[in-house]
């Protein structure tokens, strides 16, 4: 489909300036209207549409800077670009002051005319597509889980169709692909939405208090339980439990977690007093369950017991597609945060964002992105020199693909450690330099069996 040209009004009193730019606007591939002074300028703006507005500031009635104050008034947001035979700096000051896009002297260099008028039709072009995006988002109402690639769209489609059941849930995926999101979708949609969700994760507790921290205490259970404590399974009663990183938990407390499962009765640590909780159970791992259980991390009858309804999450190098879709969510959700007012990724950065391979997937997207609208704060556009700079040049990244396969791993391993060396086994610096997030770091660290 050939693309529709973009539309200029041209604003300018003088019959030879017309007569000249409306061949070179035609000859650029532009579609162009003329008006002869600023009044004639304005009610064009109305039933033409231009999308960009050249126009003279020295006119008989109105000036190009009236215009462009009358136009701002109507909530007029189009660019338009000044050009003046007599020019001043302040003029050329109070131009840009009042919001022009840009100012041009007279006689006109034709080149720099054209260079403006196309970085104009590029912007509206990007904004055009972040619009487009933008009301994709609303309308298709996949916030909070974005994505509207087919696996995503199934994998919403099952979420709705599960969400109000009370069956237990197993979510697999890799570091960052939305595990928790997909979590707190079911608890949302579902009956036990006005309940608590509480989610707690195994490696992030030391593996002595896992159990007390599940279950709860009593009083002088243990060595400092100075006071009796209630566990996650008590606090989520009525409502939703998500055990993140299960295959982290020690396995023998695996054994009481199915057991819990199985009748709903828990007991604190040193108490005698049994009571029942009402609670769905959620589950999630970053490690392939197959491979878990072979290894001995994930018993075999847990998995049975939580993996009624399975969710596979897919990585984001395999749903590249959305890519753009999430940049947009994360752009109106900074906006919000820091007050920023970016509109778009540019077109050379977005190829960059598509071309890398995305390790930490979502997560180190959401990361990329908030680091890029930080770089490029004050600016409408984040562009492919705000981006990490391992983004930018991915000759390191391509190694950092998983599941690795053999040969790539090895290198992978070799620039893990190395960096680690160098940083002094500081994990996070390591990653830093890396460009990669920490928590992806540790978990390809124990992906290749070093210690994570
Ligand atoms: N589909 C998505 N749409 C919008 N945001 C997402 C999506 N997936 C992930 N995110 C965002 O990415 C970040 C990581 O997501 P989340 O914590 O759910 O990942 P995870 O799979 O649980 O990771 P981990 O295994 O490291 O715990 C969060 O900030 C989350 O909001
Ligand atoms: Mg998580």
């Amino acid at each position: 489909m050939a693309s529709v040209p973009t539309k200029i009004l041209l604003v300018d009193d003088d019959p030879d300036i017309q007569e000249i730019l409306q061949i070179c606007l035609k000859q650029w591939g532009f579609e162009s209207a003329i008006a002869s002074n600023g009044n004639e300028g304005a009610l064009l703006a109305d039933s033409f549409h231009p999308d960009i507005i050249l126009s003279d500031v020295m006119m008989p009635d109105m000036s190009g800077i009236e215009l462009l104050r009358s136009l701002q008034a109507n909530g007029s947001s189009r660019p338009v670009i000044l050009m003046t035979g007599y020019s001043t700096v302040d003029m050329a000051v109070e131009a840009m002051k009042q919001g022009a896009r840009d100012f041009l002297t007279k006689p006109l260099d034709y080149t720099k005319l054209k260079s403006v008028l196309d970085a104009a039709q590029k912007d509206l072009k990007a904004r055009k597509q972040s619009k487009k995006l933008s009301s994709q988002l609303t309308r298709s109402g996949c916030r909070p889980l974005v994505g509207a690639t087919k696996v995503m769209k199934d994998l919403d489609t099952l979420i709705r169709s599960v969400a109000h059941s009370d069956a237990s849930a197993l979510i697999w995926g890799e570091s960052g692909t939305g595990k928790e999101v997909v979590a707190r979708c079911l608890h949302d949609l579902g009956k036990r939405a006005a309940g608590p969700f509480i989610a707690v994760n195994m490696a992030a507790i030391p593996k002595e208090l896992i159990e007390s921290e599940l279950f709860g205490h009593a009083k002088g259970a243990f060595t400092g339980a100075t006071d009796e404590r209630p566990g996650c399974f008590e606090l989520a009663n009525e409502g939703t439990l998500f055990l993140d990183e299960i295959a982290e938990m020690p396995v023998d407390l695996q054994t009481r977690l199915l057991r819990v499962l199985e009748d709903g009765k828990i007991r604190r640590l040193g108490s005698s007093e049994e009571f029942t909780v009402n609670v769905r159970i959620i589950a999630a791992t970053n490690q392939m369950p197959q491979l878990a259980m072979e290894n001995g991390r994930l018993r075999e009858d847990l998995y049975f017991r939580l993996n009624v309804i399975s969710f596979v999450l897919p990585p984001l190098r395999d749903r590249k597609d959305d890519i753009p879709l999430l940049i947009q969510h994360f752009i109106e959700e900074l906006n919000q945060k820091h007050g920023l007012s970016i509109e778009a990724v540019r077109d050379d950065a977005m190829r960059l964002l598509k071309r890398y391979s995305w390790p930490g997937n979502v997560r180190e997207l959401k990361n990329a992105i908030e680091r890029s609208a930080i770089v490029a704060r004050g600016s409408s556009w984040i562009e492919s020199h705000d981006l990490p700079p391992y983004i930018q040049n991915p000759s390191k990244e391509d190694f950092f693909v998983l599941p690795p396969d053999v040969p790539t791993a090895r290198v992978q391993k070799e620039l893990l450690l190395k960096a680690l060396d160098k940083a002094g086994q500081n994990k996070a610096e390591a990653a830093k330099e890396l460009g990669l997030d920490v928590r992806t770091l540790s978990n390809m660290l124990k992906a290749f069996g070093a210690k994570g």
